[in-house]
Formats: structure tokens, sequence, C-alpha cells
């Protein structure tokens, strides 16, 4: 199955790349070919698709006073687990720190313990002349596209007047600006008064962050976007009112792109308000705080991002992967939704919850492949060599079972030990429990090899290898 089209086909491995997808039966130069390798999956009656691409994760990522609880070690064999073959983390420069050091700390962290192959985005969180002169050297460095922040005043803030000159840097480089469009000053506002107000359980965090400030927040980045000629991506998108704004953009022909994630798909504000456990009472919410939130189903945003999905207002499916426990770190937020590190983990999770939507009707296979793989390998310049299955690309595949089966989630006992089966990523809970998939990962092929074989994993950490990206491919 592609992005284009499904067929009955073999598809011949050559050490790490793909040497041909044949028609079943073919012979090369006089040899049948299937009798004379050294190796035959058998995928009949199984879906033979490009590995997954997952174009947002944060591993180890340092934030709300902890730090993201996957190391690259642990994500991404979390990811391969779920047919996973890439992501695309965020490597950070804080505020004061030079983007060069920022940038070689996360190779530091992801080199030699990766699972499956990885690149990084930047996330420029000081943008000063310094920082403009150095971001102009990341196409150098395998890196075409850095991450803003209209939220986190403090943290990663940038004002408009720093975004106006970054994306004129985007622009001129062709550099793509990835955007987290929410208006952080006024939600900190909104957020203070109501703790001030004694409103401090984690159904909160989604009130502060009303769909109002991302609509306002993606409005201004394309307003600053346009007014530069800067591409724009905008990054984990959840109301159905932003999702209007770009794709008025879109059909405007300004190169505006989004992407949303599964919880903006399958979760909302009413369950997290409805998500009372013994435990942890009113605050087990805190497992589904993240940035943008999750929104209101009454409203209807869920049903609108996949009708976004079919349009292609909204491009691709990520995960913004950022996982924490609730004990030592979503516990920091305990009377104060303020101090909840934001995030969901969800990288095992993608490929089937997505493949859910195919067997829902929401979307089609060819779609599941495009959003899932091949989108996010053109988005951020990995096009040819990954997302496709095709002779000279990554052999980098999944087979998958839609006659399987995947049970989500990590179950526990009243002591909170897991009983039985549980997710690979390392998290003390899951945002995904008891979600039930009609489909399964089969085997995992990353360039070349068996990493996953029937819940089996056979891979090394120093399998993935770093991606050193082009600029993207909708862009030249
Ligand atoms: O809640 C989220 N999304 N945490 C990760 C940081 C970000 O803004 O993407
Ligand atoms: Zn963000
Ligand atoms: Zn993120």
């Amino acid at each position: 199955v592609s992005a284009t089209g499904r067929a009955n086909a073999d598809v011949l491995i050559d050490g790490e790349t793909i040497r041909a997808v044949l028609a079943p039966g073919s012979t090369l130069l006089g040899t049948d070919v299937a009798a004379s390798v050294d190796r035959v999956i058998d995928a009949t009656g199984k879906y033979v698709i490009p590995g997954g691409i997952d174009a947002h994760t944060h591993m180890q990522l340092p934030f709300g006073g902890t730090e993201a609880s996957d190391t690259f070690e642990t994500g991404t064999r979390a990811a391969a687990y779920g047919g996973t073959t890439s992501i695309v983390d965020f490597a950070v420069q804080t505020y004061g720190q030079k983007i060069q050091d920022g940038l070689a700390s996360w190779h530091e962290k992801a080199a030699g313990n990766c699972a499956i192959d990885y690149g990084f985005h930047q996330i420029v969180g000081d943008v000063n002349d310094d920082s403009l002169a150095a971001m102009r050297t990341l196409p150098d460095e395998g890196i075409s596209s850095f991450k803003l922040f209209m939220a986190y005043p403090g943290v990663f803030y940038s004002d408009d007047a720093q975004i106006l000159k970054a994306m004129q840097l985007s622009r001129d480089t062709g550099l793509l600006t990835m955007m987290h469009a929410e208006n952080g000053p006024a939600i900190d506002v909104l957020a203070a008064q109501l703790v001030e107000a004694r409103k401090t359980d984690p159904f909160y965090h989604g009130k502060a962050r009303a769909w109002e400030m991302e609509e306002e927040a993606t409005h201004r980045a394309i307003m600053l976007a346009k007014l530069t000629g800067a591409p724009l991506y905008v990054v984990h998108v959840s109301a159905k009112q932003a999702v209007e704004q770009v794709a008025w953009a879109r059909d405007k022909g300004q190169n505006v792109f989004a992407e949303t994630c599964p919880q903006y798909l399958y979760l909302s504000l009413e369950e997290q308000l409805g998500a009372v456990s013994e435990k942890w009472g009113a605050f087990e919410g805190a497992k589904w705080v993240c940035s943008t939130p999750l929104r209101s189903r009454e409203e209807g945003h869920q049903q609108a991002m996949w009708q976004s999905l079919r349009t292609n207002d909204v491009q691709m499916v990520s995960t913004d992967h950022c996982p924490f426990c609730m004990k030592d770190q979503k516990e920091l937020g305990l009377g104060d939704f303020r101090k909840i590190p934001n995030g969901i983990g969800s990288i095992e999770h993608r490929m089937d919850l997505m493949y859910q939507g195919v067997v829902t009707g929401e979307i089609t296979l060819e779609r599941w492949v495009e959003l899932t793989s091949t989108t996010p390998a053109r988005m951020f310049g990995m096009y040819g060599q990954k997302g496709v299955i095709q002779p000279g690309a990554d052999a980098d595949i999944v087979v998958y079972d839609p006659n399987g089966h995947t049970s989500i989630g990590m179950p526990v006992d009243e002591a909170g030990n897991p009983t039985g089966r549980t997710h690979h990523m390392n998290m003390d809970h899951s945002a995904w429990e008891g979600f039930e998939v009609d489909g399964h990962v089969d085997t995992v092929v990353a360039r070349g090899k068996v990493i996953v074989d029937h819940d089996e994993y056979l891979g090394a950490k120093g399998d993935g290898r770093f991606i050193r990206r082009g600029l993207s491919q909708y862009l030249v």
C-alpha cells in the first residue's frame, strides 16, 4: 500500500535498501526471485507499508521542572514496536543558550542510543542576532526546520518581533518555520485567574487554553508568514477554528501546512473532566494535560479534525510524544494545574490509532500511509530515502495485519502494579488505556533489519542513525 494506491507485489530488499518491487512470481535475469533470496517474509493477506515517520517527538525534554520520561533508547524502541521506523525530535535551545550548544547536546543524547533512524528540528528558545546567525548554518547540519513558541512566556516564548526576524530568515534560507500557535501571555493570565478562584484541577488547563487563543495565534502566525514570505507549519492543531485559519491561508495560495495528533482526533475535554479515579481523584485528568489542550467534543473539534484530514486542510499526523509519569512528574501539579508538565505519550500507538480511522471509515488505507509516512517524509525533506517503498529507498517496511488486534494501554491492579500486557514507553500509565484497535503491527523492518517480529524486539540500541534532511519537498 502506498499513498497513491495498492497492488499485489513482492518487495525485494538488498542490504539496507529496497532493490525492486515486483509482480508476484517475477523472474530477474531468468532466476526465480522468491526462490533465490536469503529470507522470505510471508505477508499474504496483510498490508506492506512504508515504515511510520513520527515528525514530532520530545525525548528527554527538560520541561516543567522535570524531564520527559522516555530516553532516546526507550522512546525509539517503543516507536519500533508500533511500526514507526523514523522520528524527528526537537533539539532544544534554551533561553540564553547558544544554538550550537543546544544542538550538540541533542546529538549527545541520541547518538548510539536509538532503535530507529532519527532527525532533528531545532527549537529556537531565544531569537537574537547570535541565534539568527547560527540558524543560517542549520541546513548544513541536516536540519531544515525550526520551531518557535507563541506560548510559554519565560520558557520558550518568542514575541512578534522575534518571530518576524526568524521568519525573514525562514524566507531567505528555505528553512520551514514550525509554530506552536497559542497566545501564551493571555493564556497565562486566564490560568492565574482560575487558580486564584481555586479552580486548580487539570481540566482547567484546557479551560485556560481556550480555542480562541489558538485561533488568534494561528492567524497571527499566518499573517506574519504572509508578510515575510516564510513557509509555515503549524504544529499540534486541535481547534476547528485554527484549521479554518490554515485552510483560509492555503486557499489564498500561501505555503501553510499543519499537523494534528491522535489525541485531538480521539480524546476530549469532557472525557478529561469525567476522569476521576480512586487513587488520584479529579487529578486523574493530569494524564491528558497537553498543549494545545484536548478540545470539547460538544463543540465538534474531533469531527472537524477528521474532516480536515480528508480534505487535506491538515496534511499529516504526528504524536507530539512528550511522556511524563504521574508519580513525581505529573503530580508536581497537584493543587495547581499550571505545574503539571505538559504532554502525552503516544509514539507506540500512532500507526494503530490512525489505522483504526481506516476501520471506522474516517480515512482510506492510502490516506493512512500518506498521513503517517509519505507526507512527513516530503514535508521534512526525507522523501525518496524514507516514506515510500521503491527501488533505492531505505528498506523501512511494516507488515500490518488487518485481521490482527491490538489492545492498548497499561492495566494495573489496585496497588498500581501492571497486570500483564503493557506498552513499552517509559510511563506509569497510558493516556490510551482501554483503546482497542482492529489491526496489528506484525513485522517491522528498519533499513533491512527485522527489528520487531510479532511483538518480539530483535533490534538493538544504536541501530538508528541520524538522518540528514534536505529542505521541505513541498517548497522546492
Ligand atoms: O504538551 C505538549 N505539547 N508538550 C510538548 C511541548 C510542545 O509544546 O510541543
Ligand atoms: Zn508545542
Ligand atoms: Zn511538541
